[in-house]
């Protein structure tokens, strides 16, 4: 009895995308000024265009009009990145792992804001459970950015924060955001 053919040594494709993959394919997304410039702007709020990531990646194309910004929330188990490829995104973020579940309101510890700056090329990616929230703090400029999520986003939780406590105000699934 012969054993089966084994598989071509080189078959990366099926490898789930990692960070670095991630944040790799937003930077060239951001390169392409094409793709960047037939983003539809509107001055009255954010705009998005759905992208083929890699490796079966959720992306996104995003227009951020002078100051909006999408308040806080997380990616639950997926990991992420994202880049300024025009204007500049203020990201604030939590230095902290919240509990994924049973709890409303949650007080937060001092020292976990964390704060950077995305001029246009930079880019960030994060891992599992990163909260955040993203903001275009111009006021007379617009940015676009991408963004890409793996595995795709099975929910977002979305909070409000009053001082140093954060609310859970409600969980979006896919279906919500369509
Ligand atoms: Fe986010």
């Amino acid at each position: 009895m012969s054993l089966p053919a084994t598989p071509a040594p080189s078959a990366p494709t099926t490898a789930a995308p990692t960070q670095a993959d991630l944040l790799d394919f937003v930077r060239r997304t951001a390169a392409d000024r094409d793709l960047i410039a037939s983003l539809p702007l509107d001055p009255e709020g954010r705009t998005w265009v759905r992208l083929e990531g890699p490796g079966g990646s959720e992306a996104w194309l995003i227009g951020w009009p002078p100051g909006t910004g999408t308040g806080w929330h997380d990616h639950a188990d997926s990991v992420g990145a994202f880049l300024a490829a025009s204007g500049e995104l203020k990201e604030n973020s939590l230095a902290a792992r919240l509990p994924t579940d049973g709890w409303k309101t949650l007080e937060l510890s001092e020292g976990v804001d964390r704060e950077r700056r995305l001029t246009a090329g930079q880019g960030r990616a994060f891992g599992r459970h990163h909260v955040h929230e993203v903001l275009n703090e111009s006021t007379t400029e617009h940015a676009v950015s991408v963004h890409a999520y793996y595995p795709p986003l099975p929910q977002i939780r979305r909070y409000s924060r009053t001082g140093q406590t954060l609310r859970l105000e409600s969980v979006e699934r896919p279906e919500d955001w369509q």
